[in-house]
């Protein structure tokens, strides 16, 4: 089977139309599917979907397994009340309120991240599906990572090649979350993790910048100062306009990312127009 895919821009991402993930997918055809994912930098858009949660943990669980699933680990406890109570692989995202409970995470993302670095094993795709999206605003933006990193100059990347960074899910609970609402089971260590600030992606072969500002709280062996100084041009630089793709939504969007590649941050500029999308999350191999 042939896929046309469409470049979202230059440098990153693809689209495919026509296309029916709730389809029973051949090996052949989700094999079509990475390739084209991968190739364009770990960022592949579907529109009009119509997936129901079997279907779309079925499609997402082809890409390896999933935070929640039953023998897996889950995501951190304190988003547990935003996880779907029938369906522990889906993960929601929304500012809906129903007979006083949240509906989803409202607000979940809103800073550049990369999902799950805290973890040893962070994320590696993430499958997230419109449900309900306002008619402007609630865009998600998202940085090619290996673009970034391919953009420096060998003496900054000879720099960078050695160095780790400490991810830790505290530095987005501070700035992110209001303190009842963190679990401080959460910050017992398991969400807390050192990884390579540049790391290779094992399907593309290509290496990515790996610090996110929402994660990231240091880099090993450095000072305060030097840490929050490098941390910070890195993070200038990858968030430059050559390195991202804005995707407005509409309903029945099906986006991939890799985190391995990409971060991503999800505009809250949308008040109280409402917004509602599930997410699955692949669980990567530790970086390298
Ligand atoms: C996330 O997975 O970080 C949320 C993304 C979004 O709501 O657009």
């Amino acid at each position: 089977m042939i896929i046309a895919a469409e470049q979202l821009s230059p440098i990153f991402g693809a689209k495919i139309s026509g296309f029916d993930l709730a389809d029973d997918l051949t090996d052949e055809t989700f094999e079509a599917i990475r390739q084209i994912w991968s190739k364009a930098g770990g960022l592949l858009v579907f529109h009009g979907q119509k997936l129901d949660i079997e279907a779309h943990i079925a499609f997402s669980r082809r890409f390896g397994p999933l935070f929640g699933e039953p023998g897996e680990a889950s995501l951190q406890e304190t988003v547990s009340r935003y996880i779907h109570p029938e369906h522990p692989e889906i993960y929601r995202v929304s500012n809906i309120v129903e007979n006083g409970q949240p509906k989803g995470r409202k607000g979940a993302g809103t800073y550049w991240h990369s999902d799950v670095s805290f973890r040893e094993t962070p994320a590696q795709a993430s499958i997230l599906y419109a449900h309900e999206v306002p008619e402007v605003g609630g865009d998600t933006l998202f940085a090619d990572m290996s673009g970034a990193y391919e953009a420096l100059s060998e003496a900054f990347k000879a720099l960078l090649t050695p160095l780790y960074a400490w991810h830790d899910f505290e530095v987005a609970a501070r700035r992110q979350y209001a303190r009842p609402a963190v679990i401080e089971a959460d910050m017992d260590g398991a969400n807390r993790a050192r990884h390579p600030v540049v790391r290779t992606n094992p399907q593309s072969e290509r290496k990515s910048l790996f610090v996110n500002p929402g994660f990231t709280s240091h880099l090993y062996g450095f000072n305060a100062d030097e840490s929050a100084t490098l941390l910070g041009q890195l993070y200038g630089h990858a968030a430059r306009p050559e390195f991202s793709h804005r995707h407005r939504w509409r309903p029945g969007d099906v986006v991939i990312w890799d985190n391995r590649s990409v971060m991503h941050y999800a505009v809250c500029d949308y008040g109280e127009a409402p917004r509602y999308l599930e997410r699955t999350t692949v669980i990567s191999d530790r970086p390298l």
